[in-house]
């Protein structure tokens, strides 16, 4: 049975319990549902070299496509420190990339907000504009 939305925001504020930032000190957690029931999680790490730094989104989004799992209904946003953390422009384009039909639900662990990805990068570039 697929986990529920209290289920996913459960697992993406224990994910932040594993964020490694020390430089920002803002924890990030998500849970990232595949189409096949698959949850995977993430949280953000950080670099002394900042700019090297990768956030919760895309730690869950490449640990699940390494894992060849490439299909995904929902990701779920923790941050401790916000009421709701939208995804950076970054993860944005990347989640657009291998799954621009997926819902995008921002919590703060109390309440949840929901948007389709499309509503959040609107005119987003993808592949077929590759293709002239
Ligand atoms: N961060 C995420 O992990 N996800 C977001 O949606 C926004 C920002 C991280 C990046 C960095 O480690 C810290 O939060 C502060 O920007």
């Amino acid at each position: 049975m697929k986990p529920s939305i209290p289920e996913l925001i459960r697992e993406a504020i224990k994910a932040s319990s594993f964020s490694q930032a020390k430089y920002s000190n803002f924890p990030v957690g998500v849970a990232l549902l595949s189409n096949n029931g698959k949850l995977f999680s993430g949280s953000n790490v950080e670099s002394s070299s900042y700019g090297l730094s990768i956030c919760a989104e895309r730690v869950a989004l490449v640990k699940a496509l390494s894992e060849g799992v490439t299909d995904f209904e929902t990701i779920v946003i923790f941050a401790k420190k916000a009421e709701f953390c939208p995804p950076c422009g970054a993860c944005r384009q990347l989640l657009y990339d291998y799954c621009p039909n997926i819902t995008v639900i921002l919590t703060n662990g109390d309440k949840y907000i929901s948007f389709k990805l499309a509503e959040l990068l609107p005119h987003a570039f993808e592949d077929s504009k590759l293709k002239r």
